[in-house]
């Protein structure tokens, strides 16, 4: 598995399985156990969930998809804003691991910004850290400038990530905040990166699939994972889409075919503000 690295300095899977709208009906749970136990068989070993799909259900099925594996899985999951107060994200958390039936986190995220100072979330952050709850934290959703005033929080230098939205039609962050991120060596992690399965498949995408003789969706996730200190965490119900993913890995854009990519999903040109699913 091809990885990039930590601020701290460890090795993370830059490909990944997220797992919203896991977890809610029964008539699925089946298949997308066969899902994620197929994706770490495959190295998918970063797993993203959080307290909010499925209301713990996703977390659940986590769980029970990685029951006797936990040491093969890189677990990040996320606690809403309005918990993520002093006392509130530690009482989150501790639900989050009995539900994901493990003793510790790798990574814990609040999920978007709320009402609650960033400085009381960091606290529980670095409160969960020293306990061995959670063994890095971050953030999801915050933009350049909303990073900015995260610096100047206490124990800020030990954010590891920002998850944000980030595909070929959301190249929004390659203004600011993608630069911003690598200048710390912080990785950013590319959530919804083929857009929910909405992406337009046609044209370059169409032509680079029959090329290489995958889908649409494979270059789009390839081109994800061409760049720089990016993660990606697609989600597959259906094992044969967690296939088709980790093939990504393989594909190779050669420059002639990112610059025509460039040409449909051009890059920004000035400051768009972070957009969220
Ligand atoms: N931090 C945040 O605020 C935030 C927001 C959104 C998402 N996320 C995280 O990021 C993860 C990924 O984002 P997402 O779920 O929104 O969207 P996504 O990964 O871009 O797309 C998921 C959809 O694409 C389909 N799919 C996956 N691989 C495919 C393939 N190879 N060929 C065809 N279809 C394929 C899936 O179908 P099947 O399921 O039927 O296989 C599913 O319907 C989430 O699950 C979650 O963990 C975080």
């Amino acid at each position: 598995m091809r990885t990039t690295t930590l601020p701290d300095g460890e090795a993370v899977p830059v490909l990944g399985q997220g797992t919203w709208m896991m977890g809610e009906d029964r008539r699925h749970r089946a298949e997308e156990l066969r899902a994620l136990r197929h994706g770490l068989d495959l190295g998918l070993g970063l797993i993203d969930t959080a307290e909010m799909y499925g209301e713990g259900g996703a977390e659940e099925l986590v769980g029970e998809a990685i029951a006797g594996r936990r040491d093969e899985v890189f677990l990040v999951s996320k606690v809403y804003p309005h918990n993520a107060s002093r006392a509130g994200a530690v009482a989150a958390c501790e639900r989050s691991l009995k539900r994901l039936g493990t003793d510790r986190l790798d990574l814990y995220l609040l999920h978007w910004r709320g009402q609650h100072p960033l400085a009381e979330t960091v606290a529980a952050f670095e409160r969960l850290r020293a306990d061995g709850k959670i063994r890095h934290w971050g953030v999801s959703n915050l933009d350049a400038d909303e990073m900015d005033e995260l610096v100047g929080v206490p124990d800020s230098a030990r954010c590891a990530t920002d998850q944000v939205l980030y595909n070929l039609c959301r190249r929004g962050i390659e203004w600011d905040l993608l630069p911003w991120c690598r200048r710390r060596g912080m990785p950013v992690m590319a959530y919804s990166p083929i857009e929910q399965g909405r992406l337009p498949t046609g044209g370059v995408l169409s032509e680079l699939a029959q090329r290489h003789g995958c889908g649409p969706f494979q270059v789009a996730l390839a081109w994800v994972l061409a760049q720089d200190g990016v993660i990606a965490i697609p989600k597959a119900g259906r094992p044969k889409h967690v296939e088709a993913n980790a093939k990504a890995l393989d594909l190779v854009l050669a420059p002639e075919e990112l610059a025509a990519i460039d040409r449909s999903f051009p890059a920004p040109v000035a400051k768009e503000p972070l957009a969220m699913l």
